[in-house]
């Protein structure tokens, strides 16, 4: 089996709350993941922090415009110390390979991310927007055009992985969010995997959140998470 790294989706409101809860957490955890929430309040300040703090950073965003637009916004981001960037796959081939083309000028070992079907959604809520894919055909359709625009990976569920592995595991890093400790509840999260089936299904990275962020002990959390996918 290939090796799997947790990352923790850093999801709170404060700075302080966060770095409290960084230097509570031991030292085995390499990445953090900014999203929306961290970035909208406190910025790219934020992000120097953490990376300042010694951590490799996924940040998040999840861009969804025109080429042109996201293309630069992805410029403006590559000044940042981030390891990952994402963008929504369904912005098409043109947007995709314009932030890739980008990338691969400025910061060529950014891994940029697209991402395919959020492990929020079912079958009846794509069908309500229109897609009358199953989720795993949808992402299966996304992973494709990610591929053909040189964007090296993906975000999925770990549900998805045993269509996508055989064809584009050579060619794509797998990022896996929706992920649920045995017993854990599953919030708004749809797709859910515990981690160990994702470590088994083949996923590079696994994103938890709330299961650590929210426990008695985020500490132990992460131990035991780590143990789970060993
Ligand atoms: O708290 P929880 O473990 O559900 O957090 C999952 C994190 O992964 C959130 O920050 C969410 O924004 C992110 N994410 C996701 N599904 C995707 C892409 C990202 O849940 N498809």
């Amino acid at each position: 089996m290939k090796s799997c790294e947790l990352i923790l989706a850093l999801d709170l409101e404060s700075r302080t709350e966060a770095v409290a809860l960084l230097s509570n957490i031991g030292t085995d955890l390499k990445w953090i993941k900014i999203g929306l929430q961290m970035f909208t309040s406190h910025g790219p300040d934020w992000v120097k922090q953490v990376a300042d703090m010694g951590y490799q950073i996924f940040l998040d965003l999840k861009l969804h415009d025109i080429p042109n637009t996201v293309a630069k916004a992805v410029q403006s981001l590559s000044h940042l110390p981030i390891g990952m960037l994402t963008l929504h796959s369904s912005g098409g081939a043109e947007m995709l390979a314009a932030a890739n083309k980008v990338r691969l000028e400025l910061k060529p070992d950014l891994l940029l991310l697209g991402v395919t079907v959020l492990t929020s959604m079912n079958k009846a809520q794509l069908n309500r927007i229109g897609v009358s894919a199953s989720p795993k055909d949808q992402v299966y359709n996304l992973a494709g055009a990610v591929a053909e625009s040189g964007v090296p990976g993906i975000v999925c569920s770990a549900k998805e992985l045993e269509t996508l592995g055989p064809d584009f595991g050579a060619q794509l890093k797998f990022v896996t969010p929706g992920i649920r400790p045995a017993g854990a509840s599953a919030d708004d999260q749809k797709r859910i995997v515990t981690p160990a089936q994702a470590a088994t299904l083949g996923s590079n990275f696994i994103v938890v959140g709330r299961p650590i962020y929210k426990a008695a002990s985020p500490a132990e959390a992460v131990q035991s998470i780590r143990k789970d996918l060993q």
